[in-house]
C-alpha cells in the first residue's frame, strides 16, 4: 500500500512501543516493572465513575455540540479562571477527546508550511511530530542542568525567536524532565512572545501535579491571554486517561476554527465522558490531593535512589510524575541502556531520545507505580547499571 508522503513525516510516542515489548516479555513469563507509561496508576475517583454510569443510564449516548456540553464548558472556564488567575468564559473553551487533540487542532489551525515553531527538546514527542507533519521548521529549545534542577534555556529561546516564529509550545511542569518554569522565566517568555507577535500553546496538563510553589499560567501574564491557548485536561489530574477528556482554553476568535477541525474529525467528545468530567471538576477534590501527596513520596524515593547509583545523577523534578536521570557516566547510549534495563533487569523505562535529540544521555522513568515496585525497580537498576559503569571504568 502506498501511503501519502506526509505520513513519512509523522512521528509517534515510543512509550506505546516499549509497553508492547514489555508485554511480550511478560507473556514469556518474565516479571517486568512498568515505568514507561505516563499515566497515573490510581483509579478514577469513585464519584466520577458513578457520574459516568449515571450519565449512560440517563441516555447520554448521543452526540454533543462540537465544542462540548455547555455546562462543562462553563465549569472549565470557572475552574481555569479561579486556578490560573485569568478571566475566561465558556466561549473560550473547547472540550476535546483528551488533551492531545488540542495540539493537533491548534497547529493545524495556525501553522503554515515553512513557519518556525519553538518547542522543548526533550519534550512531549507529539510537538515535534506535528511540526514535521505540517512541513514547518523545527526550533527545538533545550534544558540546562543547573545543580539539582533542569531549567528551560530561555537565553537560547530569546536568541532563536524572531519574525518567522509562528508558534511557541511551552510545557510546565514538563514531560519528560519534570521541571516547572519559574515565574521570572515565564515573564521572559511572555516578553519574547509579545515582542515578536508569537502565539503560544501552553501545555499545562500537569499544572495540578506540582510539589513546590504555586502554578503560574503564561496566559495570566500581561498581554498574553489574547495570544495563548492553554491545553489542560482530566487525564492526569483525575486519573482519567482512558476516558479521553481534555480541553483547550483560547481566545474566542480562534474557537470556531478549532471547533471546525473537531467537527471534521472526532465530531465531539463522548457525551457521558463529558458529564463525568463535570462531576470531576465540581465534586470533591480530596482524591487529587491524595494522589499528588503519594506522587511526592514516590518522587523523593526515586530521586534519592537514582542518585545513589554509581554513574547516575538525577535532578529533582518540581512537578509531573517523571524522573529524567543523567546516565552519561555509565558510558552507555540512552537506547542501549533502556534496552538493557528491559531485557536484563526487567524494568521498562524510556530512552531520553524518545523525547528529542537532546534527550541523549538520559532515561525517563514514570513513577506512577507502587512504592514497593519502585523500590524493587531501583534495586534492579542499581545492580545492572553499576556493573556496567564499573566495567566501563575498568
Ligand atoms: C505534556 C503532555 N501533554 C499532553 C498530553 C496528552 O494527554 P491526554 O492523554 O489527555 O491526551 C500528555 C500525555 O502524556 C503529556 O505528557
Amino acid at each position: 500500500m502506498e501511503l501519502a508522503r506526509r505520513m513519512s513525516r509523522l512521528g509517534t510516542e515510543t512509550a506505546f512501543e516499549v509497553l508492547a515489548r514489555a508485554r511480550d516479555l511478560e507473556r514469556q513469563g518474565r516479571d517486568v516493572i512498568h515505568l514507561e507509561i505516563g499515566e497515573p496508576d490510581f483509579d478514577t475517583p469513585e464519584n466520577v465513575v458513578q457520574a459516568g454510569i449515571r450519565a449512560l443510564e440517563a441516555g447520554a449516548t448521543h452526540y454533543s455540540p462540537s465544542p462540548g456540553i455547555d455546562d462543562l464548558r462553563r465549569a472549565v472556564a470557572e475552574d481555569q479562571s479561579r486556578r490560573k488567575n485569568i478571566d475566561v468564559g465558556p466561549e473560550n473553551v473547547i472540550i476535546t477527546p483528551g488533551g492531545k487533540p488540542v495540539m493537533f487542532y491548534l497547529m493545524l489551525a495556525l501553522v503554515e508550511e515553512g513557519d518556525e515553531v519553538i518547542y522543548p527538546d526533550p519534550g512531549f514527542p507529539i510537538y515535534e511530530s506535528m511540526v514535521d507533519f505540517l512541513g514547518a521548521r523545527r526550533v527545538p529549545i533545550g534544558f540546562k542542568e543547573e545543580g539539582q534542577r533542569f531549567r528551560w534555556d530561555i537565553d537560547s529561546l530569546e536568541r532563536q525567536a524572531g519574525s518567522r516564529t509562528k508558534l511557541m509550545v511551552v510545557n510546565t511542569p514538563s514531560n519528560p524532565v519534570g521541571s516547572s518554569i519559574p515565574e521570572e522565566d515565564l515573564q521572559r517568555i511572555a516578553e519574547v512572545a509579545r515582542r515578536n507577535d508569537i502565539f503560544v500553546l501552553s501545555d499545562e496538563i500537569y499544572s495540578r501535579i506540582l510539589y513546590e510553589g504555586s502554578f503560574t499560567s503564561l496566559a495570566s501574564l500581561p498581554g498574553m491571554a489574547e495570544r495563548t491557548c492553554i491545553l489542560d485536561g482530566f487525564s492526569k489530574t483525575y486519573a482519567m486517561t482512558g476516558w479521553r477528556l481534555g480541553y483547550g482554553v483560547m481566545p474566542a476568535e480562534l474557537v470556531p476554527a478549532v471547533a471546525r477541525l473537531q467537527t471534521n474529525s472526532a465530531s465531539c467528545t463522548a457525551t457521558f465522558t463529558q458529564l463525568a468530567g463535570f462531576e470531576a471538576l465540581t465534586g470533591p477534590q480530596d482524591s487529587v490531593d491524595e494522589m499528588v501527596g503519594e506522587f511526592r513520596r514516590r518522587r523523593d524515593l526515586v530521586i534519592e535512589g537514582l542518585n545513589a547509583i554509581e554513574g547516575v545523577t538525577c535532578a529533582l523534578p518540581e512537578g509531573a510524575f517523571y524522573a529524567f536521570p543523567n546516565i552519561r557516566e555509565t558510558g552507555m547510549q540512552s537506547r542501549e541502556a533502556a534496552d538493557m534495563l528491559l531485557y536484563e533487569a526487567g524494568v521498562a523505562v524510556l530512552s531520553g531520545t524518545s523525547f528529542g535529540a537532546n534527550g541523549e544521555g538520559y532515561l525517563r522513568l514514570s513513577y506512577a507505580n507502587s512504592y514497593e515496585n519502585l523500590e524493587k525497580a531501583l534495586e534492579r537498576m542499581r545492580s545492572v547499571l553499576q556493573t556496567r559503569t564499573r566495567a566501563g571504568a575498568g
